[in-house]
């Protein structure tokens, strides 16, 4: 198939290009409207149409014989355990837990917090709500209960479904007792709490009359049928950072999130029903959303869930023996991962004891990829390497290469071309286009295409003000590139205050806003480092009240805790220094390019709007106190 034909016609004429594309999909009632687009904002892929996405992700593989094909793959190196799930036997789960939620009260429309680590149940209570049409929010493990309770009391929902643990390299952690302080912080109460007991960790304590045992809720329980659902009804919320201490809901709707999702495991992934699939991320995230849960199943291919960690699980081995164990075709993953294997080893001598034959190709996203990454996983693993990128928003990749249609070259440092559905454009800050090769605003032309984000939970004025008003016609990704002659796209990383640590996704104002409550601090700015294993860590600068007298090291550890008690350990935040001035324009605004700079012991222009070019001067003598600038 050639790219350049099904890109246009994906732009020229979308209607036919994706109710083509949709057919696909097993519909109980055929759309009335592919895309109806009255405002330009709010608009409906496959209006009128009623679909399940359970049921095409699951029974229909069973109803047309293929249930005995593998669906799950579990592999928990910290727990020993290992479990292989056909589709048919996944389907009874599903329809089991599903069952038991709606015995609880749990009814089409309801939200449902899902906080959980990677073990199948977490998949299981995505579909079952899907099945009956309850919207489910995932929230990541590691974070802390205050970012839980943010979610709770946006999304309100009716029940929350968690374990009674989870398992960080071999570390039990209970979920329980942060579950407990979360709802408690929270002004909105969920009815129920429905747990999973893990034989690592006892529950502990029941709350009675709203906790219940995830066994005593699937026993005896009726298994629900999967409910017809309009096109349009949201299937998930899933929170990620902004630029404040807010997350965003973004909202994905049922039936252009299966289409798109099931044309992208052919078409960028090149996969075929019955392969072996394996998306190295976390169910917490958009990638397992995506990748891990939905797309797989809605092609009939085996999904890989892994609960362990690139390295330390036990060795830089690990990926290497899952991808042989199971004969895993293709591994999605972060650059994060593959630098943390190839700093334990180099010359990937663990990947020699492993027949990885299967192979044929490594998906790289969720941050830049940096070129070293690149060389490195195509020499060792000898096979293509595709960096692409996407967002949470989208859910799917804006910008790849096409295993499935036509492969291009692979330039480093880009993620090669526009997926179509994408009218990619590099912008300036008056909203016109760019010459090719000039670095400018990343934009995609409006209407985004089916699978992307349909709103913000409860927010649509935010979800308008965020991304279709910075440039009127076009979706404002917030990241900065350019693109070349040959309609390649390169990502040179975020333009407003959002960072990349270990591919997750986190708020620089988020962490400003935790720094400032303190008593003794006065302002505060956090602003990005280079790092070599998680690409960025958040570096914080304060300054102290008129007359706090605190020192340092003393501070600094009391910021370091506070942040990670209330957003967690994945923010990684270890670093504070305290300052007598932040750098500053003369309109207020901190100069957080400059800062980031600074820190990173690169050279920087003085703006000219700098109100105190002294701060600058200062914070550049002292910031090797914390270890970073001009080495
Ligand atoms: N639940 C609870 N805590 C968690 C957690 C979870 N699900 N995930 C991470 N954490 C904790 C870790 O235990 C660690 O805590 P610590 O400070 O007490 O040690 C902290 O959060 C930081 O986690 P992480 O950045 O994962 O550090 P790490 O040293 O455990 O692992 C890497 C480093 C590079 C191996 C790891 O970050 C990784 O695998 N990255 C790939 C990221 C990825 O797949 N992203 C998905 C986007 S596609
Ligand atoms: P998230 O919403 O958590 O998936 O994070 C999305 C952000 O991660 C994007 O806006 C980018 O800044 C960054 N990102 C994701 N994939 C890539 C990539 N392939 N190259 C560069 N940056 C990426």
């Amino acid at each position: 198939m050639n790219y350049n034909e099904v890109f246009k016609r994906s732009l020229e004429r979308p209607d036919d290009f994706w109710g083509e594309v949709a057919s696909d999909i097993h519909w109980y009632r055929k759309w009335d409207k592919v895309l109806d687009n009255p405002d330009g904002k709010f608009y409906k892929w496959f209006k009128g149409g009623e679909l399940n996405t359970c049921y095409n992700a699951v029974d229909i593989h069973v109803e047309n014989g293929s249930g005995d094909l593998t669906a799950v793959i579990y592999d928990s190196p910290v727990t020993d355990t290992k479990e292989k799930i056909t589709y048919s036997q996944l389907r009874d789960r599903i329809a089991v837990l599903a069952g038991g939620l709606k015995e609880q009260g749990l009814r089409k429309g309801d939200t449902v917090i899902i906080y959980m680590p990677m073990i199948p149940e977490a998949l299981i209570s995505m579909l079952a709500c899907a099945r009956i049409g309850a919207i489910h929010s995932v929230v990541f493990g590691g974070f802390a209960p205050k970012e839980l309770a943010i979610r709770i009391d946006d999304a309100e929902p009716k029940l929350i479904i968690t374990a009674s643990c989870g398992i960080e390299k071999y570390r039990v952690l209970p979920y329980k007792p942060l579950v407990d302080e979360a709802i408690q912080i929270a002004d909105h109460k969920p009815e129920k709490c429905v747990i999973l007991e893990r034989e690592q960790q006892k529950v502990e304590p029941m709350i009675e009359g709203r906790d219940l045992y995830w066994r005593d809720v699937i026993k005896d329980a009726a298994p629900a049928e999967c409910i017809p659902l309009d096109s349009n009804h949201p299937l998930y919320i899933l929170y990620t950072s902004g630029t404040t201490g807010k997350p965003k809901g973004i909202v994905r709707d049922n039936g252009g999130h299966a289409v798109a999702l099931k044309w992208s495991m052919k078409h960028i992934y090149g996969m075929e029903k019955g392969d072996v699939y394996w998306a190295a991320s976390d169910v917490g995230w958009v990638v397992g959303h995506s990748y891990i849960v939905y797309a797989p199943l809605l092609l009939g291919a085996a999904t890989v869930m892994f609960e362990g960690k690139p390295i330390g699980t036990p060795d830089p081995g690990a990926f290497w023996r899952i991808i042989s164990e199971y004969r895993v075709r293709a591994l999605f993953t972060a650059p994060t991962a593959i630098r943390a294997i190839k700093r334990e080893d180099p010359n990937g001598e663990y990947m020699k004891k492993f027949d990885m034959s299967s192979l044929d190709t490594l998906f790289l996203a969720g941050e830049r990829c940096d070129p070293d990454t690149l060389l490195w996983s195509q020499e060792h693993l000898g096979v293509p390497v595709i960096d692409h990128w996407w967002q949470t928003e989208t859910g799917w990749a804006i910008v790849g290469n096409f295993k499935g249609m036509e492969m291009f070259p692979v330039k480093p440092g880009s993620a090669t071309k526009s997926v179509p559905g994408y009218d990619v454009k590099i912008l300036d800050e008056d909203g016109k286009e760019v010459k090719r090769g000039e670095q400018g605003v990343i934009a995609v032309k409006t209407p985004l295409p089916p699978g992307t984000l349909i709103t913000l939970w409860n927010d649509d004025e935010r979800y308008v003000n965020s991304y279709l008003s910075p440039y009127p016609g076009y979706y404002y990704t917030g990241d900065g590139g350019y693109m070349d002659n040959e309609d390649y796209v390169y990502i040179m990383g975020r333009v407003d205050d959002i960072i990349n640590v270990a591919g997750h996704r986190l708020s620089t104002g988020a962490m400003e806003e935790i720094l400032a409550q303190n008593p003794d601090v006065a302002s505060a700015s956090v602003v990005g480092a280079n790092d070599n294993l998680r690409g960025e860590v958040p570096v914080g600068f304060v300054v102290l009240k008129a007359g706090s007298e605190r020192e340092q090291d003393e501070l600094e550890a009391e910021l370091v805790k506070a942040v990670r008690a209330e957003i967690g350990p994945i923010a990684c935040f270890r670093k504070v220094l305290i300052v007598s001035d932040l750098p500053q324009t003369r309109s207020g605004k901190t100069l957080r390019r400059t800062l980031r700079s600074i820190v990173n012991g690169e050279d920087y222009n003085i703006p000219s709007t700098i109100a105190n070019p002294d701060a600058l001067d200062k914070i550049k003598k002292n910031v090797h106190i914390i270890g970073y600038g001009k080495k």
